[in-house]
């Protein structure tokens, strides 16, 4: 394993020395420069906006205002006003922010705090345009709701509309490590009104996932169901990894991204030695991490494959069956780009230059060929080879459904991670805090 380690390092600093660290950032704005024109282009048909969210079967696919990945084309364009200063970028960015006006009264499910923060929050950040602090309170607001206080956490999916996303699982109170992601509204807003609730709310979650997610090598399970009236934990589950005892490769990243920005705003030592934990297990101890640093979309994928668990939920036509070859090599883009920005934070918080050689080599990996599109290809998307929920996607295939087979596509939330990524390198490359 230590062996993995330096090859690692060896392979940064040799990258380090021969590539202008700038460039890379330079070169990879020119490509979204390019790539978005096509996509803005797309999103927009005469006054009505639509929103991004892959492209499969030479076709790009756009998602209702209320999917959790709504935030995320806005959030791109805000960042490319980042990057770049154009002003166009920032006036694209406005207008897809503001189609997503109602979430903040989105009380049914958990991923409000994506979905507003990514558009509203950048755009607060960046322009300070009035009202959207009043949508962040409210969106705050509506996503307390969803606090269980017995449990002390907040409740990611519904379990009481058989229509809704993991209804029929017999979960009570169902928790993913993706809600972690949610906290960084619930801070800020704290942050900007004075008003500790929602930092309450937020700390208890953590605390809670803190002691309930994590396996004992600090990897973390996806969904932890809890009784909501007595805080009992009822089981330990995946909905999107290949197993429950699995590593599904994008819950790891929200761990790692969601305890940075926890100690971000709390200063608290737990929480930054969980993110390093996560780091640890992630970059250090997890063998089936590949040597370019973008991970298998499931660590566990080979192990499993041909022992598929017998779940009923997660592959009902696979009972006793392998999982086809195809699956087992496919890579998620997502989880390193959603890795390599959490990481350049926690190098500005502990100053260990290991994250950032870490973050540095998986920009160098998503910036090659293998991962990053052509010009004028793959419908504008920055990255190819992201997966969204691998189960689901079989069973949509099955189905005959085209649309929600996520597989080895790219996905929005790919491109946004990626560039947020840039942002922050170029910030601590200056000795600037990377977030603002
Ligand atoms: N939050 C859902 C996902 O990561 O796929």
């Amino acid at each position: 394993m230590k062996n993995k380690l330096i090859s690692l390092l060896l392979l940064s600093v040799i990258a380090a020395g021969c590539t202008d660290r700038t460039d890379i950032i330079r070169e990879n704005i020119e490509h979204a420069k390019a790539q978005l024109a096509y996509l803005i282009e797309a999103s927009e048909e005469g006054d009505t906006l639509m929103i991004p969210s892959t492209y499969k079967f030479d076709k790009i696919e756009f998602v209702p205002t209320d999917d959790w990945v709504s935030g995320f084309f806005a959030g791109t364009l805000w960042y490319m006003y980042e990057l770049t200063g154009e002003e166009m970028y920032a006036e694209k960015a406005q207008k897809h922010t503001e189609i997503l006006h109602d979430i903040q009264f989105l009380k049914w499910h958990h991923d409000v705090g994506f979905m507003v923060y990514d558009s509203y929050g950048n755009g607060l950040r960046l322009k300070n345009i009035p009202g959207y602090d009043t949508v962040l309170v409210n969106t705050a607001k509506s996503l307390a709701t969803r606090f269980r206080p017995a449990a002390g956490i907040i409740q990611s999916w519904n379990t009481d509309n058989p229509k809704q996303w993991q209804a029929h699982r017999g979960w009570d109170c169902p928790v993913i490590i993706d809600n972690m992601m949610n906290l960084e509204l619930f801070f800020k807003v704290s942050e900007m009104t004075g008003d500790d609730t929602y930092r309450n709310i937020a700390m208890s979650h953590a605390d809670k996932t803190l002691k309930n997610h994590y396996r004992d090598d600090f990897s973390t399970y996806h969904v932890v169901d809890y009784n909501d009236e007595t805080g009992e934990v009822r089981g330990k589950y995946t909905a999107q990894g290949i197993a429950d005892e699995s590593r599904w490769a994008r819950g790891q990243s929200w761990s790692l991204y969601g305890f940075t920005v926890a100690y971000r705003f709390t200063g608290e030592e737990r929480y930054l030695q969980r993110a390093k934990d996560v780091a640890k297990y992630l970059y250090v101890e997890e063998d089936n991490m590949p040597e370019d640093l973008v991970p298998l979309w499931d660590f566990d994928v080979v192990e499993f494959a041909n022992a598929l668990p017998e779940n009923e939920f997660l592959y009902p036509n696979l009972k006793d069956k392998e999982l086809p070859k195809q699956y087992t090599e496919i890579r998620d883009v997502s989880s390193a780009a959603i890795n390599a920005s959490a990481l350049y934070e926690l190098y500005w918080h502990t100053k260990d230059e290991f994250y950032k050689e870490i973050a540095d080599r998986t920009i160098e990996s998503l910036s090659t060929e293998a991962y990053r599109a052509k010009v004028g290809e793959n419908g504008g998307f920055l990255f190819m080879h992201s997966v969204g929920s691998l189960p689901h996607s079989l069973l949509n295939i099955e189905k005959g459904r085209t649309k929600s087979h996520n597989i080895d596509v790219p996905l929005n939330y790919a491109d946004y991670y990626f560039l947020e990524a840039l942002i922050r390198k170029g910030r601590v490359e200056k000795g600037e805090n990377p977030i603002r």
